[in-house]
């Protein structure tokens, strides 16, 4: 157990996420009086006087102390966000010099590492103060916030200028074939909800409808859609979907991706449907290539079924192709990351995304993880390592990342791109500069609110017989949120 005592601030939830990274085994208390419990590790934290001294306990007796100096911290932002900064600094700096543990995004707990280069870039464009900013303010790994610069550049021309008559649409198809063991997504077995498809997409048909006519005089960017496992689906109902798309929402759509993850739904037939429908990007996702773990994380499927529908997808003219990796599933290390990425390299696909195992609640798998130690986060560092190794060799370059809550060590995911490939959507959906509406079970639909520069949230239903019995009013907070949006910008 660890045991936190704040005073003199109160952004507990930043420190205590923070601590979560740093004794991801433990449970973190907060204590309301300093002397009630100091057993086992306590950290003590005090503002005063523009100073921040973390104190780390154990069984009582103090290991450390360390003293920030708040004035000095200099991150080129408001007041608010710089006593964030240096009480968090504050904190990391005890922690990391006793525990002896250096954490690759420093203080940074988010999901959008990325936003904080981009704001350092709206305010000063010289990269090596920003440089400084990250790794000496936020304690960024100097690699992960050259990767931060980097991705930040390469985002800014598909986001600026800002056009907000532009949005991007995500279709959610909710249903797979089997349930793999790590997924917490809105996933539902095909077999046991056949008859209820049907209706589904009824429903989803007429959401899409009502979208197109409260999104009428804006431009439709880019689509997506994804699950789930849209290809999942009977061929018939996809194509009606996409269909629809085309015929609500007009056919000047620069990028449509259908992701067609699991090569056990991909056949030659759906595959032509795709591409006589124009989708020019599609997700094929071996998450490793070694069978042995293919059977253990519960996906229907083989390497050589990957390798099958690759081909076939090229074959059949498919522009872009994605494929997704788990870097940390069970029973995997450094040669089995070789063996999948030998295999990959083969292939040569457009894009590549490499996420790190996120062991989250709702998955089968969180019932039976063993807790991991720091050997584990080493393997998997270095495993990472041999991925960006290999995305430079086949000339993938990073262009966007994300972070996700309960990530094995605290790393990222990545989203690689050959030049010129770069998924509109998906910077779209990390930048939040756009609009992106949602429509099916389970999407989100985040409104940019161009002036105040922030988004709003809609989240549409994640059950099945909510969705469709209560899509009219599902309708009618969007309707709403767009017309405050509205009215907010004119
Ligand atoms: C929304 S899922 C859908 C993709 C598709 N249904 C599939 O499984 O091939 C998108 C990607 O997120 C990644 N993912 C899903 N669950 C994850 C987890 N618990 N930890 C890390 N990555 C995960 C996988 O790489 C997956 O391909
Ligand atoms: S990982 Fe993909 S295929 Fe597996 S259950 Fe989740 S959404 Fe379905």
């Amino acid at each position: 157990m660890v045991s936190i005592a704040i005073s003199g601030f109160d952004y507990n939830h930043d420190i205590y996420e923070l601590l979560r990274v740093f004794f991801p085994n433990e449970e973190i208390v907060q204590l309301d009086d300093i002397n009630s419990n100091k057993e086992d590790y306590m950290v003590e934290l005090n503002v005063r006087c523009n100073r921040c001294i973390t104190n780390l306990y154990y069984n009582k007796k103090l290991l450390s102390s360390y003293e920030e100096n708040l004035e000095k911290i200099n991150i080129n932002r408001e007041v608010d966000k710089t006593l964030r900064v240096g009480i968090k600094k504050s904190l990391y700096n005890c922690l990391e010099r006793e525990l002896n543990t250096h954490l690759p995004w420093g203080i940074l707990t988010g999901i959008r590492p990325g936003k904080i280069a981009d704001e350092l870039f709206e305010k000063d464009t010289n990269e090596i103060n920003i440089f400084n900013i990250l790794t000496e303010e936020y304690k960024i790994r100097k690699d992960n916030a050259k990767l931060l610069i980097d991705i930040s550049k390469k985002q800014k021309k598909y986001i600026y200028p800002i056009d907000n008559d532009r949005y991007s649409l995500y279709i959610s198809i909710p249903f797979c074939p089997t349930r793999c063991i790590y997924c917490s997504f809105p996933s539902l077995p095909i077999k046991k909800f056949d008859d209820e498809i049907p209706k589904y997409i009824n429903t989803l048909i007429y959401e899409l409808k009502c979208i197109s006519e409260m999104m009428k005089d804006r431009k439709l960017d880019s689509v997506y859609i994804g699950g789930g496992t849209p290809t999942s689906i009977p061929i018939r109902e996809l194509e009606r979907i996409i269909q629809t798309v085309y015929q609500e929402f007009g056919e000047h759509i620069k990028e449509f991706t259908v992701e067609a993850g699991r090569p056990d739904t991909i056949d030659k037939e759906v595959l032509q449907m795709l591409k006589d429908n124009n989708i020019n990007r599609i997700s094929i996702n071996p998450q490793t290539m070694n069978d042995k773990t293919l059977k253990t994380i519960g996906r229907n499927h083989s390497s050589q079924d990957i390798i099958k529908a690759y081909n076939m997808a090229k074959d059949i003219g498919i522009p872009t192709i994605n494929m997704d990796l788990i870097i940390g599933l069970p029973g995997e290390g450094i040669e089995e990351i070789g063996h999948t990425l030998n295999l990959l390299g083969k292939l040569d696909p457009e894009n590549l995304t490499v996420h790190t195992l996120a062991v989250k609640r709702g998955s089968k798998y969180s019932e039976n993880i063993d807790k991991f130690d720091r050997k584990d986060i080493d393997i998997i560092q270095n495993m990472i390592d041999e991925t960006k190794l290999f995305a430079e060799k086949m000339h993938l370059n990073p262009y966007y990342l994300y972070r996700q809550k309960h990530m094995l060590g605290n790393f990222e995911n990545i989203g690689y791109a050959k030049e010129g490939y770069e998924c509109i959507y998906n910077i779209s959906m990390m930048e939040e500069k756009e609009t992106i509406i949602g429509a099916g079970m389970g999407s989100s639909s985040k409104i940019y609110y161009m002036r105040e520069n922030r988004i709003g949230r809609i989240p549409n239903f994640k059950d099945l017989k909510e969705y469709i019995n209560r899509i009219d009013e599902l309708l009618e907070k969007k309707k709403n949120c767009l017309y405050r949006e509205t009215i907010n910008i004119f």
